[in-house]
């Protein structure tokens, strides 16, 4: 997500927030932005793109003396189009503001800040943040106040900074969900959403935790919580600066398999409503008045994105009660496809800029309804559909996508819950279930993570194995195709993945000691039953299995596995997205176990734009 950096001292704040600013450039960012004070006034320079153009902008300024203190963010666009105008720092009287996080109740603030007379530029979210501030500061509270009382009206996720042009020696900051760092010097301090940013300064690093607010100048550090004063513990940091970028990890796929229980609750956060069973999409109003006419979806994407399509399918018809198909974006863009105006077309896809997922949609575009599924704002995908539904997963940097997939299917269930209230197909009771089930999900998932330890070294014992099956049923079967694509991709090794009734139609015939066959088993029935009788004819042929389950132990007595791997349970229409998450733990370890160059793989790139 967004890159933050703020400083407080004695050296050129305007440098040391742009070299922080470029140590955290591997997130990802479409625009940036610094506020300086100097020369007794606050700056505020912006540009879209990335920073070299921000430098461009900063060239053409006359300087005068040195920036004692200062707020530099880069953005990655969530609310509004990545312009000049939507780039962080926002600025409103005598406050320039930056911000990581989602506000989600910004248009009735917008709209009670605008009856008191402040005109707003931007179309983001957070420019409410600053004219909030501005005027409490003008209502006469001291910074710190008037940050409180920001806060305590500002409802979601947040890391703000703050610079208040009466008080240039202190930086304000607040969090709540979104993580901020403060690095310690000696006679400076800094601000910053990752540690790398604060690295070439200082290894002292307090951790900030959420409700915390703090007061920076270049002496002191003030943290309160709830309104009393707080200590939060100072660490030092060994890393180098390249593992600091991927949070300690070894590679950014496995900090992106840990990243997703966090974005499961950003895709979420602001929209739905336990209390009426209800989703708000409000980009998709439009879509609410035609749902009820809409005969067909048609879902168009690549690899991953394809998977999500095809357990998106079943979201789709069993909730909104539409029959729905799933085609390859560059299989689907060269045939007719019979698209009519009553026909959804839904395109979705991480980057937005896949050129097979963008042909397809054009081929669609003007004979019926166009609908993106999107990581990436503003890309080409989002400008081509009518209507686009945003996931919240930040960069994706590892090429292998893992938190982009899980996005997806919230994004899909979420649309499915969406339809199936427009159209008036499932009961207010179902849909309370599978919305407080969703609620449980980044709890679910982070539970999931433990099984971390069991996936490797199960690893350890099956990584030689040259080829490997993944079988699932029903839901689980897409999820057994990604199984499979996540293993080639990274480790080079032959994977398939096959629906679990249709192995004995074909590939049972490659079924010996040598075949590790992983099965993906949810524990619905009837497919519970009929897949553990797959699983017994492939333990017949002396395979070796691992089971992924969220079945219980008593569920699976009598099963005889060389590994299992079980997950914890929240609803039938979610088990597929826990189940994944021990199969890319399985591809990752095996791949670092075979050697492999598990971030960047060999003939692949993140973003494929040629045919
Ligand atoms: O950016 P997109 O979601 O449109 O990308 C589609 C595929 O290229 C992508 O999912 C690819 O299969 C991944 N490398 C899989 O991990």
């Amino acid at each position: 997500m967004c890159g933050i950096v703020g400083y407080a001292g004695n050296r050129d704040a305007l440098a040391i927030i742009i070299g922080g600013l470029e140590s955290l450039e591997y997130r990802g960012y479409d625009s940036a932005g610094v506020s300086v004070y100097e020369g007794g006034k606050v700056d505020t320079t912006r540009a879209t793109g990335k920073l070299i153009e921000l430098k461009k902008a900063l060239e053409g300024r006359k300087r005068s003396g040195i920036a004692s203190l200062g707020i530099g963010h880069t953005r990655w666009a969530t609310h509004g189009r990545p312009t000049e105008t939507n780039a962080h720092p926002h600025t409103a009287g005598r406050v320039s503001l930056i911000h990581n996080g989602i506000i989600e109740n910004y248009l009735p603030l917008r709209a009670m800040l605008e009856a008191k007379g402040c005109t707003f530029l931007s179309e983001t979210d957070t420019e409410v943040a600053a004219h909030l501030l501005n005027t409490l500061l003008a209502e006469g509270f001291e910074p710190l106040e008037a940050m409180r009382k920001m806060c305590a009206q500002v409802k979601g996720s947040y890391a703000f900074l703050a610079i208040d042009s009466k008080h240039p020696d202190r930086v304000l900051v607040a969090k709540n969900s979104t993580p901020i760092i403060i690095g310690k010097g000696d006679g400076e301090n800094l601000i910053a959403s990752d540690i790398p940013a604060v690295l070439q300064h200082t290894r002292r690093v307090i951790v900030l935790e959420d409700g915390d607010l703090a007061q920076v100048t270049a002496d002191a550090v003030y943290i309160e919580n709830q309104g009393k004063e707080v200590r939060r513990k100072e660490e030092t940091i060994a890393w180098d600066p390249i593992t600091a970028q991927k949070g300690g990890f070894k590679h950014f796929m496995l900090k992106e398999i840990y990243d997703q229980s966090r974005v499961i609750g950003d895709t979420l956060r602001g929209r739905i409503s336990e209390h009426d069973a209800s989703v708000k999409l409000p980009e998709l109003e439009t879509l609410r008045d035609k749902a009820s006419s809409i005969k067909r979806i048609v879902m168009v994407a690549c690899g991953t994105a394809w998977h999500a399509c095809l357990e998106g399918k079943f979201f789709l018809e069993e909730f909104a009660g539409i029959p729905c198909e799933v085609d390859y974006a560059s299989e689907f863009r060269y045939r007719s496809g019979l698209i009519d105006k009553d026909t959804l077309v839904i395109a979705v896809s991480q980057s937005g800029e896949t050129l097979d997922t963008l042909g397809a949609l054009e081929a669609a575009s003007g004979k019926g309804m166009t609908l993106a599924i999107c990581n990436v704002v503003g890309a080409s995908i989002c400008r081509k559909a009518e209507m686009v539904v945003y996931t919240h997963a930040g960069p994706e940097i590892s090429v292998a996508s893992t938190k982009a997939f899980t996005t997806q299917l919230v994004a899909l269930q979420l649309l499915a819950l969406f339809l199936a209230e427009a159209r008036g197909t499932m009961s207010v009771a179902a849909r309370r279930h599978v919305l407080h089930a969703m609620v449980e999900l980044p709890a679910a998932l982070s539970q999931t993570l433990k099984v971390d330890g069991e996936v490797s070294s199960v690893a350890k014992r099956f990584f030689q194995a040259r080829d490997f099956l993944f079988l699932g049923r029903g839901r689980c079967y897409p999820i057994a195709l990604e199984g499979a694509l996540k293993l080639k991709e990274i480790s080079y090794i032959h994977a398939e993945g096959y629906p679990a009734g249709e192995m004995k139609h074909g590939p049972i015939a490659l079924i010996d000691e040598s075949m590790p066959v992983v099965m993906v088993l949810q524990r619905e029935k009837p497919l519970f039953e009929k897949t553990l009788s797959n699983l017994k004819e492939v333990e017949a042929r002396g395979a070796r299995v691992l089971v992924v389950t969220d079945a219980t132990e008593e569920d699976l007595r009598g099963v005889h596995a060389e590994g299992l791997i079980r997950v914890p349970f929240v609803a039938h229409e979610l088990s597929p997205i826990l189940l994944n998450v021990p199969l890319q733990m399985l591809a990752y370890h095996v791949a670092v176990l075979n050697g492999t160059d598990v971030d960047l793989p060999r003939n692949l790139a993140k973003s494929v734009t040629v045919e």
